[in-house]
């Protein structure tokens, strides 16, 4: 991993401008914040700079709009940084030669917050001119955004091109964790991994095969690997049967960890049932891992000494689908090792469910943690990094 990194100690920052990048994509339900883990570890590196007297323009991205999507505006985010930090978040639409006279106004309790960035077309490309445009509202470029560190888009890579760029305090904390953690990694090492999809993750999942000794895999991710050894698995989600089968092929030591029993429903939804895997039907679709397979699962989780969790396994924003969930966070509890849950999802399940203390670290980041740790160069982090 490329270090050491041009950190805030190294950046004079008073009376700056700051364009600072952070990962904001948090969950929203009804118009309102329900975890805001990624904000409040933002906070540090925002107070430091409001007591240097630095103009601050935030920037963060929130899901994956096509375009503007006002029901992914950053307004509640907006709304919960002031709460949090007792200023006034000013919530800036477009970029152009008024955004850079509001923010040369912005007044010492004053934050601007432009709205999502990934409502302008040219950020996922990384287009050189929005780049210089986001560029042109600061005089230094800081970044927080581990959670984003694994995207080169412009406001997270092609900014930093034209400005002096620093790591902010949340990404130096995330990188120097991730840097002693793949310095030693000690045996039995497991990864769980759950989500809804295997093509996203193919790269990760055939590295961990290499790497890890088991790789437990629950959630709809699961279900393209069941599909794929023949399971019925009914109107369950699933995603690539080819890849599973690929990554299958490749699991010579079997390492990869399925379920052997599920919680679903049937055609008429209702009540949940749990089945073994090898008696799904036609109309059954799986939501949780059922009994068995947490037992089975957290007796291997019990053995290890380092644990990395990018969960859920199941359903679990709905009550009757995160018994699996919360068995497998318990079994980590008990490891006498390293135990690290990755992921915004992730994250927010675990403190929202009061399960924080199952994890010596918990990471704002979920694919930029596993990228990492996979051993690919991030990005998002490469401009910030002391040549
Ligand atoms: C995340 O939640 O993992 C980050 O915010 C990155 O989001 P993305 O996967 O939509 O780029």
């Amino acid at each position: 991993m490329q270090f050491p990194l041009r950190t805030l100690k190294d950046a004079d920052l008073t009376n700056k401008r700051v364009v600072l990048r952070v990962d904001f994509n948090v969950p929203i339900t009804n118009g309102k914040v329900t975890n805001d883990r990624r904000i409040r570890e933002a906070v540090p590196t925002i107070r430091h700079l409001l007591s240097k007297g630095a103009k601050i323009t935030l920037l963060s991205h929130l899901g994956r709009p096509k375009g503007r999507d006002d029901s992914l505006s950053l307004r509640p985010v907006a709304d919960e940084l002031s709460k949090l930090l007792g200023v006034r978040v000013i919530l800036i639409d477009e970029i152009n030669e008024k955004t850079s006279e509001k923010i040369a106004q912005l007044g010492p309790r004053e934050i601007a917050l432009l709205e999502n960035i990934r409502f302008h077309e040219g950020e996922e490309k990384n287009d050189p001119e929005l780049s210089k445009l986001l560029s042109n509202l600061g005089d230094i470029f800081v970044s927080d955004a581990f959670g984003t560190a694994h995207r080169a888009h412009s406001s997270t890579t092609g900014i930093s091109d034209h400005l002096p760029s620093y790591a902010g305090f949340l990404m130096e904390k995330e990188l120097n964790f991730l840097h002693s953690l793949l310095r030693d990694i000690k045996r039995p090492y497991v990864v769980v991994l759950g989500g809804s999809k295997v093509s996203d993750k193919t790269a990760l999942i055939e590295k961990f095969i290499e790497v890890a000794d088991t790789v437990i895999v629950g959630g709809a991710l699961a279900n393209s690997f069941l599909k794929a050894k023949g399971f019925e698995i009914g109107s369950s989600k699933f995603d690539s049967v080819e890849i599973a089968n690929e990554i299958l092929k490749k699991d010579r030591l079997n390492k990869i960890l399925l379920p052997e029993d599920v919680v679903v429903l049937g055609k008429y939804g209702e009540k949940a049932s749990t089945e073994d895997v090898s008696e799904l039907k036609l109309e059954n679709a799986i939501f949780d891992i059922g009994a068995k397979s947490a037992t089975r699962f957290s007796d291997t989780i019990r053995k290890a000494k380092t644990v990395v969790f990018n969960g859920p396994l199941g359903l679990a924003e709905d009550e009757r689908f995160k018994a699996g969930t919360i068995a497998v966070c318990k079994a980590i509890k008990s490891v006498d090792g390293i135990k690290v849950a990755c992921g915004g999802d992730t994250a927010a399940f675990v403190e929202n469910n009061g399960l924080s203390d199952c994890f010596s670290y918990i990471s704002t980041g979920g694919g930029a943690f596993l990228e990492a740790l996979e051993g690919k160069e991030l990005p998002g982090i490469k401009n910030l990094v002391v040549q």
